[in-house]
């Protein structure tokens, strides 16, 4: 349990032992606004107060007392009209931190009741080239679900693949009319990429490819063999380009179940719903009315057709059946929140009234210019693209840095291009996390591989830094950690640091609260701040006894380690020198 949790239910008893039920108030107990105020503060009692007829401060006594403290705070106070402030005791920090050198998890615990969650993220739609706009499911998702497994959920990622619409209809149509079989042969993920394009531009233009399009689209969902097996021609190429992708990013999924997985039972669905009364017949639509909403769901349209929807429901009972999921999380983008309140009602109507089902669902990647991130000729920028750039710019950082050295260069190419390649795609995933997920956010190189400030690459620099104290020391990690060393909180900024530290835990549960990977990075920045003024203020190496050089090269391996963890978490890996 983290600090917080644990005062937390401390005023939990209090409460309920005063008959009240404490829940509602809880979330005024919490980290004190200033370090004048403590480390934690708790208001509840101004706002209990008129319910039990009796002034804040007597109240926020008597809580205080029944709370009973002593073994976590050794200073605690009512201020003003009754603000409680609280200061952990020094030995507290001091026994949980050493304890935290010796454990791998850093004292961070399992959560006390796992729950199975699917998490529906990335999705791209296949044959046309994975964009910007996929950057931010694959991230969040992958990071929700880094978080979700270290404190021992269990975790089913799917990666629902739009791989069975339109844009078929246009490769489909594309190869049987513009086909280079030569270039293909060469290179079929660009060839299928330039199909699509062209293909997507004429129907865009011309109302009659457009029906041809949409017309090899329907024969391909109706068997047609010839287009069957086209499909089939295409999938492989189409997963190989976005598991480059991936592999490159360091993401992967349990299951990669595609809409395609789902379309043979579509039929049946759509029987059985009308069969239960759930949907009935409207305008030769079939539609599932939903109170609250001003349209109805539509899941098979006059001309046979199923929908997005329709997929999407057999896929909520296709996931119900098969895994009995506590949640379901979609990590989709804000623009389909319509579909998802519709879906989620919808599953409501078919009996799955236990499940939480969540729409995670995040802004717009923008320009410079505040509209759609473009390239400059107005084309959708290809993921693969941003990702070379930002290595090439990180790449460029690294060159400057290590020919900087007062003693000339230390890297060889090989380090220096596998250190760019770390540097850069964790800048791009960390500049996409650190945003509050559902505000949209202007994309900027610059400003994503700038080296102060709350960046990837200042988070990777300042794990590199922690970590050269001991190179500089001649000794490992490993070893410090196996003498028994203790870890003293001598200074203020040491203890500051190490109160930091224990508030890993925290952070960890305030992302997975609502499910905001950027709690994460807030708290790796405060961290790597708090590191900082430890550093000027706590001479590490030149302490003035043995076992204070001790301590405090304990807690330089503390910080390196939660900031290594903490961006694990984030699927960002760290280097040991940049
Ligand atoms: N393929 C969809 C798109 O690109 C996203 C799918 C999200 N997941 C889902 N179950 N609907 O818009």
């Amino acid at each position: 349990m983290s600090l917080l949790a644990e005062l937390r239910e401390r005023f939990a008893a209090a409460v309920n032992s005063l008959g009240e039920d404490p829940h509602r108030w809880l979330d005024q107990v919490r980290p004190a606004q200033s370090p004048r105020f403590g480390d934690y503060q708790a208001n509840l009692a101004l706002c209990l107060a008129k319910r039990f007829a009796t002034s804040p401060r007597q109240l926020a006594q008597e809580l205080i007392r029944r709370a009973q403290l002593d073994d976590l705070c050794h200073q605690v106070e009512v201020a003003g009209p009754g603000f409680i402030n609280m200061r952990l005791r020094d030995d507290l920090l001091e026994r949980r931190l050493t304890q935290a050198v010796h454990d791998p998890r850093l004292g961070i615990p399992l959560c006390a009741s796992p729950q199975t969650f699917v998490v529906d993220y990335s999705a791209p739609n296949v044959a046309k080239p994975m964009h910007v706009g996929h950057i931010r499911s694959t991230v969040i998702g992958d990071s929700i679900c880094r978080t979700l497994r270290f404190v021992g959920h269990q975790v089913i990622s799917d990666n629902h693949l739009g791989d069975w619409g339109t844009q078929f209809g246009m490769i489909i149509y594309g190869w049987r009319h513009f086909v280079d079989e030569e270039n293909f042969r060469q290179d079929p993920v660009g060839e299928l990429a330039r199909l699509y394009r062209l293909v997507n531009e004429l129907a865009e233009k011309d109302p009659a490819v457009n029906k041809a399009v949409l017309a090899e689209t329907a024969k391909l969902h109706a068997g047609d063999p010839d287009n069957r097996s086209l499909w089939q021609k295409f999938m492989p190429i189409c997963l190989q380009e976005i598991e480059a992708i991936y592999r490159r990013l360091g993401v992967s999924f349990d299951y990669t179940l595609g809409e395609s997985f789902y379309h043979d039972r579509l039929p049946a669905l759509v029987e059985d719903l009308l069969r239960r009364g759930i949907a009935r017949e409207s305008d030769g639509a079939i539609c599932i009315f939903l109170e609250g909403f001003k349209a109805p769901m539509i899941i098979r349209k006059r001309d046979g057709a199923f929908l997005y929807a329709t997929t999407d429901l057999a896929t909520l009972i296709y996931r119900m059946e098969t895994w009995q999921p506590d949640w379901i999380l979609y990590v989709v983008d804000h623009r389909q929140s319509l579909h998802f309140e519709q879906l989620f009602a919808a599953a409501r109507l078919l009996g799955f009234d236990k499940v939480k089902l969540v729409h995670v669902s995040f802004g717009t990647v923008l320009g410079e210019d505040g509209r759609p991130f473009r390239t400059r000729a107005g084309d959708v920028v290809s993921l693969e693209s941003l990702l070379d750039e930002a290595v090439a710019r990180a790449r460029k950082i690294v060159d400057a840095n290590d020919d900087a050295k007062p003693n000339g260069p230390e890297l060889s190419q090989e380090e220096r291009a596998r250190i760019a390649e770390v540097v850069g795609i964790g800048a791009l995933k960390y500049a996409d996390l650190s945003q509050n997920r559902t505000s949209d956010y202007v994309f900027s190189f610059d400003k994503m591989l700038a080296m102060n400030g709350n960046t990837g690459a200042y988070m990777q620099y300042a794990y590199a830094r922690v970590r050269s104290i001991f190179a500089r020391a001649g000794l490992s990690p490993e070893e410090l950690r196996l003498s028994d060393g203790a870890i003293v909180l001598a200074t203020p900024a040491e203890r500051s640091l190490g109160l930091e530290i224990l508030r890993f835990a925290e952070a960890i549960d305030l992302a997975l609260e609502d499910f905001r990977p950027n709690q994460l990075t807030n708290y790796l920045f405060e961290l790597a701040t708090k590191y900082s003024s430890f550093y000027e203020t706590c001479p590490v190496l030149q302490a003035d006894t043995p076992s204070l050089r001790q301590s405090r090269l304990l807690l330089c391996d503390l910080t390196a380690r939660t900031i290594q963890k903490g961006l694990e978490l984030l699927g960002i890996q760290v280097v040991d020198r940049m």
